[in-house]
């Protein structure tokens, strides 16, 4: 069952200084594994795991805003989820991320 965004919490996970810019870290927040990423300054952040098999996406490729898994480079745009290249299909979540005294926060 989905879960409904009013259900989520936000969740301190990283340092503002952990990440740079066109970066990416993993982070665990209740209990999944998440991307977060800083792009032009700009934060985002979605499920690690690649929806095609077992797969780290933050130890993929990152070019702009797509994030190319390592495994068998299927693609996922970093701000909607969506899978953007085969084999990949089905889309990633997405989070939302805030910066907050210099740390970052996501909506799990
Ligand atoms: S595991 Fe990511 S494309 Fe296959």
């Amino acid at each position: 069952m989905a879960q409904i965004a009013s259900d989520r919490q936000w969740i301190d996970v990283a340092a503002r200084d952990d990440l740079e810019d066109d970066d990416v870290i993993k982070v665990e927040a209740n209990g999944k594994s998440i991307a977060i990423f800083l792009v032009e300054k700009k934060y985002y952040a979605i499920d690690d795991g690649c929806t095609h098999e077992l797969a780290s996406l933050s130890e993929g490729y990152l070019e702009d805003t797509v994030i190319e898994c390592p495994l068998h480079q299927g693609a996922f745009c970093i701000k909607t989820g969506r899978a953007l290249h085969a084999p990949a299909e089905e889309p990633v979540n997405t989070y939302d991320v805030e910066v907050k005294d210099e740390r970052i926060f996501i909506r799990v």
